[in-house]
């Protein structure tokens, strides 16, 4: 089974701009463990095609970890900016300076060297180690538990089952090429073994695969429901002063888009936000709200906006000028209020 995986990946390995793919590797390219890692934290909670352009990006602007480790804080979270899930940046930079600082600008290699590292858990320390530093580590994503799920018909519902699925890919987990066997599961889980409609008729497990000859691979794995999300309410206040320039403030470091740029606003709450405008002025109420939803709950963002004149002192938030503002440096949510706003900034903007 496993000589029948590794046959189809040499054949089928996607062409991702973070692998060292077989055939390169046969001719002794080594992967770069800093684009791994990379890639690996930008890959947790995030699809590849969501993730490639992030890489790319971050790169070229930042192509070995010392160049990462110093950037500005305030750089690196702008680049971050729509991949979601914003500890991830901040914990990246933390990790880009141990490694650089404190390690001589090398990974570690086990599994438990890169655990200890800021934002690397269990799943990403396997992951490095196996595909960076070819060490059998069991690589258990999202698309390898729908793999052991299927081949060993676990019937079990996620996430109870997730113990077992790891014992049971670690029994698959090769000394030969480990590297290579984690990719290849990952891929057989984003091409063939899919969430819908699993192609088994051109799978290369399909000969051992216990759902398929009980035909119940499409219906693994079982899942115990979620808890319903909650829904809370705020109010964002998008101001701009009469030179266009934009109102924002970077969110406090720790907690929901900690240190992103973000509109001053309520705390978000499930019953009425209680208003809190960062500058005293003549708040406009378009009748416009960003919906957006987080891990743990759905956000109504209720949208007031002002104009305010040169000498507006706000309590929040710093005035930054209109060429150098990036509507791309916002987190989505903030961005969202952004484009919902802007033709009505224009008609605020010319009756000034
Ligand atoms: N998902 C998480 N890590 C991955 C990788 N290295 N290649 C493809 N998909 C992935």
């Amino acid at each position: 089974m496993k000589a029948a995986l590794m046959d189809w990946y040499d054949r089928h390995a996607r062409d991702l701009p973070w692998r060292v793919g077989p055939r390169e590797l046969v001719h002794g390219v080594r992967p770069d463990p800093y684009a791994v890692w990379l890639s690996e934290v930008m890959l947790q909670q995030t699809t590849v095609a969501a993730v490639r352009d992030y890489f790319h990006r971050f790169t070229a602007l930042w192509p070995r970890v010392g160049d990462l480790a110093a950037a500005p804080d305030a750089d690196v979270m702008a680049e971050w900016a729509g991949l979601g899930y914003y500890a991830r940046a901040r914990n990246l930079l933390k990790c880009a300076r141990v490694v650089a600082f404190d390690l001589g600008g090398r990974f570690p290699e086990t599994e438990e060297g890169l655990q200890a590292l800021p934002g690397i858990g269990p799943y990403t320390a396997a992951a490095i180690a196996s595909i960076a530093f070819d060490r059998p580590a069991t690589v258990l994503d999202g698309n390898i538990e729908r793999v052991m799920s299927r081949l060993f018909a676990v019937t079990e519902p996620l996430p109870a089952s997730k113990p077992r699925l790891k014992a049971l890919a670690a029994r698959l987990t090769p000394d030969s090429r480990p590297g290579c066997h984690a990719q290849a599961l990952m891929d057989l889980g984003a091409t063939i073994c899919t969430p819908k409609s699993p192609a088994c008729g051109i799978c290369p497990l399909m000969q051992g695969c216990a759902a398929r000859r009980a035909g119940i691979a499409g219906d693994l794995p079982a899942k115990t429901p979620k808890k319903a999300k909650p829904v809370r309410n705020g109010i964002a206040y998008l101001a701009r002063r009469s030179d266009g320039a934009f109102l924002l403030e970077t969110r406090p470091p720790s907690g929901l888009l900690g240190g992103m740029l973000g509109w001053p606003g309520t705390d978000w709450v499930e019953a009425d936000p209680t208003p809190a405008p960062p500058v005293t002025a003549d708040w406009h109420d378009p009748g416009l709200e960003v919906r957006h939803t987080f891990t743990h709950f759905h956000l109504r963002l209720a949208l007031r906006l002002a104009v305010v004149d040169p000498e507006a002192a706000p309590t929040r938030g710093d005035f930054i000028d209109k060429h150098a503002f990036r509507p791309n440096a916002l987190p989505t949510v903030m961005r969202k209020a952004h484009d919902l706003a802007r033709d009505q900034w224009a008609e605020l903007l010319v009756r000034e």
